[in-house]
């Protein structure tokens, strides 16, 4: 398969988890099916890399963005993943 063109990874540290990446993650898997972006869009998590302070955090590829809460995810992904 190849590449998928973004890569969406969601911290599932354990103070990123709790404050709302446990549902950041659903709404973004139900997002990622509902438009069928499963071929461009990978939904990833990965392990605290030590910005837990301004957490939920998400990565769109290598962008870090912080703060995230279920109630923005969509607006958040809409907006991203429209440019390009
Ligand atoms: S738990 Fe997410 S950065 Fe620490």
């Amino acid at each position: 398969m190849d590449k998928p063109d973004v890569t969406i990874t969601v911290c599932m540290g354990s103070s990123c988890f709790s404050r709302g990446n446990n549902l950041n993650v659903e709404i973004i898997k139900r997002f990622v099916d509902e438009y069928k972006l499963s071929a461009s869009v990978e939904v990833v998590g990965c392990l605290c890399d030590g910005h837990c302070k301004d957490g939920p955090n998400i990565r769109i590829n290598d962008e870090l963005i912080q703060g995230v809460l279920p109630a923005m995810v969509r607006d958040l992904l809409e907006h991203k993943l429209q440019r390009g």
